[in-house]
């Protein structure tokens, strides 16, 4: 067949022109293939050529062999009618070869420009692979340490988020979406699926308009104003209507109101899904209801391939709806420049796993291990000090495990382990002697616990690496009980011997309930899982070469029973405080049956949790003073500045991150009782005093009222500067208007 020469002036014309004038050239079914997108699984090129030849394939997902991508994309550009490149989607969620912190982690690190240049590193990586389109960011709001994806998130905090998710989404996408080494980013799951119910991966959400704006939507709102290239359905019923049919987040909010121009895509056949769910009966009713709401690509399940055609001409579906789709998939094609470059030569982009890319992972896994907790300052150990050190624990030396979830090319061969680094860094004047104790993360078998407990006995200090393996987090990977897995508590017990230092670093993709084993380690460090540079970064914090720094991004439940638990609740009519609550043990049996003077709590647990968001030690020593207000109020279209000081009291260099929130006393809706508003990572060198200033202008004080839309009421305002979401260190402000001056 001879290859229609790509009309060479396309590539001057403006991306709209260029668009328009290869869809005045397309067939119906040409149109519709390129809102197909099909599974290849490493399965090579000859069950796809046929199909890529007649048009009817948009995009590929799961081929990273770059020889098989440039060999589909030939057939694409040069055997095709019109010579329209593929898209070559991968999930690249938090790194590719080389390993980056799980989200969650990267969270942690509560550094947009970390988050940023590990997305960038990654880009570079997959882009070697030929993929030029990843599902990522995830920037589902993540409140329930259950569900095995909140490892995917941010966390539970729509501001962490919104700062997050833009960091990666420039990261992905790079300065120009052109650039060989840029990929197009995809913000996902819209919407609301952190909220599936109890935790369970794919449950439905029930989530009032009010709250699905002030908490789920923000997120994905920043991350269009970021010039995200797409955006991914969830596979999860919204209020009764399945988000890859729903027209009010597809239509009204995404296109309407956001006036977002990018493509939809939906989850892995989560266009058949509606039929389960039971919204449809069948793939054709299916294929119109997400065509009907605003689903541009069908991600497998091939729906829209067999359906839309004959729905098109029973003329339920208008072309010109197929048209404005199709015109958006061309429009990403032709921002990414894959009609002028649709191959890749791996040779043109950095090494994978090059110095830089390496140092990257480092600088985020040591940014986002979170110091829990470190009594007696145990921690930083010294090499100098220590003769002997006993490392007990199944993922001391895990090289996959340390990667967490969503890895499908994490090169674990290029892992440093804990139990590497630390006999890499002080071997030489420490005697480390090692015990795995556990062949797994679940392992509930304690024979080799009595060796685990001899070392522990016979060494200066203990450091356990306890957590979850890879796979117990991640979708469809959802706990009922977020336990330390296994036996590891009881390993804890057996090993933690009195009057010896006894740490705990803990890998996971979650938050996990410590309660168990808090009272019998000195200090605990929380990794996540902290990726391929994960071991090198832990062994440095261990030693004090850096300290940690990293806050949590959630928080963390005494008990399961609590959830959902975290900081930016409602008051309710009947706080909590440590007045009012009443301790299951203690509570009188007699004890008269009534609700005056009771407020919210659980008898069991009472109100608190056990770590709170934005909760992280240092082994520096931070001190916030004088809370300073610009003004004690400022009129609507203003802004506040509100700055504190703050001083290292301590003996080592720390980043620091001094975060900023608010509290609106009143709404004509009831307004959390504290919402981060801004944050800045800080680094001071001891004695050193630093005032850190933020600015609020009032617009950072709009939620979505009673009325409907977005305000800012005017009314009285509390707000915070400190290093935990639990500061005390509080301003007050009132935001008056125009009329109130008068
Ligand atoms: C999965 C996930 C989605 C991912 C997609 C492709 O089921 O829900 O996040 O991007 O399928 O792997």
């Amino acid at each position: 067949m001879n290859k229609p020469r790509i009309d060479q002036d396309i590539v001057t014309r403006s991306v709209d022109q260029r668009v328009g004038e290869l869809l005045g050239r397309m067939t119906l079914a040409e149109k519709i293939g390129q809102m197909n997108q099909v599974h290849s699984d490493g399965a090579g090129v000859d069950h796809l050529r046929g199909s890529i030849q007649s048009g009817r394939i948009g995009s590929v997902i799961n081929e990273v062999d770059v020889e098989t991508v440039n060999e589909l994309q030939r057939i694409a550009v040069e055997e095709s009618r019109l010579g329209i490149p593929l898209l070559i989607g991968r999930d690249v969620i938090h790194g590719f070869k080389t390993v980056m912190p799980i989200p969650l982690g990267q969270a942690a690190t509560w550094n947009p420009e970390i988050v940023r240049e590990a997305a960038r590193a990654a880009a570079c990586e997959a882009a070697a692979s030929g993929v030029n389109w990843t599902f990522a960011p995830m920037i589902d709001i993540s409140r329930d340490p259950r569900w095995g994806r909140i490892a995917e998130s941010f966390g539970e905090d729509a501001h962490l988020t919104s700062a997050l998710g833009a960091a990666m989404i420039r990261g992905f996408q790079g300065d120009k979406l052109t650039g060989r080494d840029s990929i197009a980013a995809c913000a996902k799951h819209f919407a609301g699926y952190g909220a599936c119910e109890s935790g369970r991966d794919y449950a439905a959400t029930n989530i009032p308009e009010n709250e699905l704006r002030n908490v789920y939507l923000p997120p994905f709102k920043a991350a269009v104003d970021a010039g995200v290239c797409s955006v991914m359905t969830s596979f999860s019923d919204l209020d009764g209507v399945p988000a890859t049919a729903n027209e009010f987040l597809l239509q009204q909010v995404l296109r309407d109101e956001w006036d977002f121009d990018g493509l939809v895509v939906s989850d892995w056949d989560s266009v058949r899904q509606l039929a389960i769910h039971g919204l449809t009966e069948n793939d054709k009713a299916s294929a119109l209801a997400a065509v009907t709401a605003g689903v541009d690509m069908e991600m497998v399940g091939e729906s829209y391939l067999h359906h839309l055609a004959e729905l098109i001409n029973e003329g339920r579906v208008d072309e010109s709806m197929i048209d404005a789709m199709v015109s958006r998939i061309l429009r990403v094609k032709v921002s990414l420049g894959l009609f002028e470059h649709p191959y890749t030569d791996p040779s043109t982009l950095p090494a994978i796993a090059n110095a830089d890319v390496m140092e990257t992972a480092r600088k985020a896994a040591l940014q986002s291990v979170v110091l829990l907790k470190n009594d007696q300052q145990v921690l930083p150990l010294s090499s100098q000090q220590l003769k002997s050190l006993a490392i007990i624990g199944p993922l001391a030396d895990a090289p996959y495990e340390q990667l967490g979830t969503w890895v499908f090319d994490g090169d674990e061969r290029l892992s440093v382990t804990p139990l590497r680094a630390i006999c890499d860094l002080i071997g030489e004047s420490v005697n480390v002697r090692y015990v795995r104790a556990m062949k797994t993360s679940r392992s509930r078998a304690s024979d080799e616990f009595d060796e685990a407990q001899q070392i522990a006995l016979e060494s200066d200090a203990t450091i356990l690496f306890l957590g979850e393996e890879s796979i117990l987090s991640g979708e469809a990977h959802c706990r009922a009980d977020i336990d330390l897995p296994g036996d590891q508590a009881d390993l804890v017990r057996h090993v933690a011997v009195p009057g010896k230092p006894v740490i705990a670093v803990i890998m996971a993709g979650r938050p996990l309930t410590l309660t168990n084993v808090l009272d019998h380690l000195d200090a605990i460090l929380y990794a996540w899982h902290p990726g391929t540079m994960g071991g090198a970064a832990i062994a440095d914090l261990l030693f004090g070469v850096e300290s940690p720094s990293g806050k949590l991004p959630v928080t963390f439940p005494k008990m399961v029973g609590q959830i959902p638990i975290y900081y930016n609740q409602k008051n309710t009519g009947k706080p909590p405080s440590p007045e009012t609550t009443v301790n299951i043990d203690s509570i009188d049996a007699r004890a008269p049956q009534t609700s005056f003077g009771m407020t919210a709590f659980h008898l069991d647990a009472g109100y608190e949790p056990l770590f709170v968001f934005g909760h992280g030690l240092s082994y520096a020593e931070f001190e916030y003073r004088k809370l300073q207000l610009e003004s004690p109020q400022i009129q609507l279209g203003d802004t506040l500045r509100v700055s504190a000081e703050l001083t290292n009291r301590g003996e080592v260099a720390a980043d620091e991150v001094v975060q900023c929130y608010i509290r609106d006393l009143i709404g004509s809706v009831t307004r959390p009782v504290k919402e981060l508003k801004d944050f800045r990572r800080v680094r001071l060198v001891p004695g050193e005093t630093r005032e850190v200033t933020f600015e609020l202008p009032t617009d950072k004080l709009a939620f979505h009222g009673r009325g409907g839309g977005s305000v800012v009421e005017p009314g009285a305002f509390h707000v915070w500067v400190g290093g935990t979401s639990e500061t005390e260190l509080r301003g007050e402000f009132r935001v008056i208007s125009p009329t109130d001056e008068a």
